[in-house]
């Protein structure tokens, strides 16, 4: 038996096989049938003519959509077909026939995205939303691959923890053997240890905010891959940023074209991703917002010291073709560990890189404060407890070097590269407030 999978049906033209799938669609026309099957892999579409293959025409006609089906016969090219290719169908084995009573209760029509939501785990299985999965994982490929080939060393941090990394507003508590802690933020904290003891390293793994804020960017569980870097500034951050991300869509635009396709991505706006991106201070970009809310073009007029919101990113980041880093934000708005800048500590040496086409934050960065005191000082003013802190000032207090890292959110970076309106469809099984899907 000579199964083959549908993406590769190109190079089997001629040859007799198997594909191993489910019935997508079924059109009858007369004596003959088109049914449209996938594998996981593309969409192929079959023909089956009564008077040559009757049992497989028996077996096939009236079959439910989503039956699971093996089936055997020829490739052939047939350019008007979805993929260039179909296949003659001599045998049919139905695998499991779903029933007539119970039909599959995704149509091939448009349906509410609350019907769609609650349906998730059949939702996938749609080509679009398998193109979308394809593309993330083709996106998590690239960053590992970009940070392996690049001497970093892939360290895991813990998901329980005993303190918050990125405030408190937004912890996820976990009753731990009568003690409390929470579900990670961030790996950030525990990598600047893995960093002093490896050099260059990144994580990858989930993170969690309670995040009360229902947007089309947040999740409140969402993938985030870290690099932290020893002997790293601000300057050599956003030099990696930049090639991290031009790595990841080209990466894309080499290998996840045909998918890009079926998403109806438009990728003259991938390709003009090239890395060096403009970088603009804070300062710039509430320049840039001052000028939008005279124009019009902005509801409310932005207050110098505040951070951004998704208007404001969205507005920024129309202004560029290409991502946008954004650096030396007020210290007040940003995370306790960020060093301050030397020239005016109440900025912060940290970035955040923005996407075009108004997707907005992306990536979250920043050089790490490199003194004891002053650390410890940030640590009493934001209220987090210095005891679950101590190994973390340790790093400071033996062999404290400067350091650097950033935080990229996989499913932004996934809703950006295919196009997407919401994160909701980036990862499986999505999680957003106040409700629970499959
Ligand atoms: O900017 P953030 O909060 O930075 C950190 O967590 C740092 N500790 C990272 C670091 O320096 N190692 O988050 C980083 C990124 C954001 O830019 C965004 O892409 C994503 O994580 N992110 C979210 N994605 C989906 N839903 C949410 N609720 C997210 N919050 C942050
Ligand atoms: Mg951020």
């Amino acid at each position: 038996m000579n199964v083959i999978t549908i993406e590769k049906a190109g190079e089997h033209e001629g040859q007799e096989v198997t594909v191993r799938g489910w019935l997508y669609n079924l059109r009858e026309s007369g004596k003959l049938l088109f049914p449209i099957f996938r594998d996981g892999t593309g969409l192929m579409q079959g023909v089956v003519s009564q008077k040559e293959q009757p049992d497989a025409f028996a077996a096939l006609r009236g079959l439910p959509q989503e039956s699971s089906v093996e089936i055997a016969g020829q490739i052939r090219r047939e350019p008007r077909a979805p993929g260039g290719y179909e296949i003659g169908v001599s045998h049919v084995k139905v695998v499991q026939r779903v029933a007539e009573s119970e039909p599959y209760p995704i149509q091939l029509k448009e349906h509410g995205v609350d019907f769609l939501m609650e349906q998730r785990h059949l939702w996938i299985r749609t080509p679009r939303q398998a193109a979308i999965l394809r593309t993330r994982a083709e996106i998590i490929k690239a960053a590992r691959d970009f940070f392996d080939e690049r001497g970093f060393t892939l360290t895991d941090p813990p998901i329980l923890t005993p303190a918050a990394c990125e405030g408190t507003t937004t912890l996820f508590p976990v009753d731990y053997f009568d003690e409390q802690a929470y579900l990670t933020q961030s790996g950030q904290l525990y990598i600047e240890a893995t960093a002093m003891a490896l050099g260059k390293v990144y994580s990858f793994g989930p993170t969690f905010r309670a995040e009360k804020s229902k947007t089309r960017r947040h999740l409140t569980e969402f993938w985030m891959v870290e690099p932290e870097v020893a002997y790293a500034t601000l300057d050599d951050l956003m030099k990696l940023a930049e090639e991290f991300i031009s790595f990841i869509v080209t990466r894309c635009l080499e290998r996840r074209q045909s998918d890009l396709k079926i998403i109806g991505r438009d990728v003259a706006f991938l390709e003009k991703v090239a890395a060096p991106f403009p970088r603009i201070t804070y300062d710039e970009a509430v320049e840039i917002l001052h000028k939008g809310f005279a124009e019009g073009k902005l509801e409310n007029k932005f207050e110098w010291g505040g951070d951004f919101g998704s208007p404001d990113e969205t507005y920024i980041s129309s202004q560029f073709d290409r991502p946008v880093m954004i650096h030396r934000y007020p210290a007040a708005v940003k995370a306790f560990y960020m060093e301050p800048d030397p020239q005016r500590p109440e900025l912060a040496l940290c970035v955040d890189v923005l996407a075009p086409e108004g997707y907005g934050e992306i990536i979250g960065g920043s050089q790490r404060m490199s003194s004891y005191e002053l650390l410890l000082k940030r640590i009493h003013e934001h209220g987090l407890p210095e005891s679950a802190f101590k190994w973390y000032l340790d790093l400071r207090k033996y062999g404290g070097v400067p350091h650097a890292g950033f935080g990229m959110g996989i499913e932004r970076a996934v809703a950006w590269i295919c196009g997407l309106e919401h994160v909701r469809e980036t990862i499986p099984f999505p999680r957003m407030l106040h409700r629970i899907y499959p």
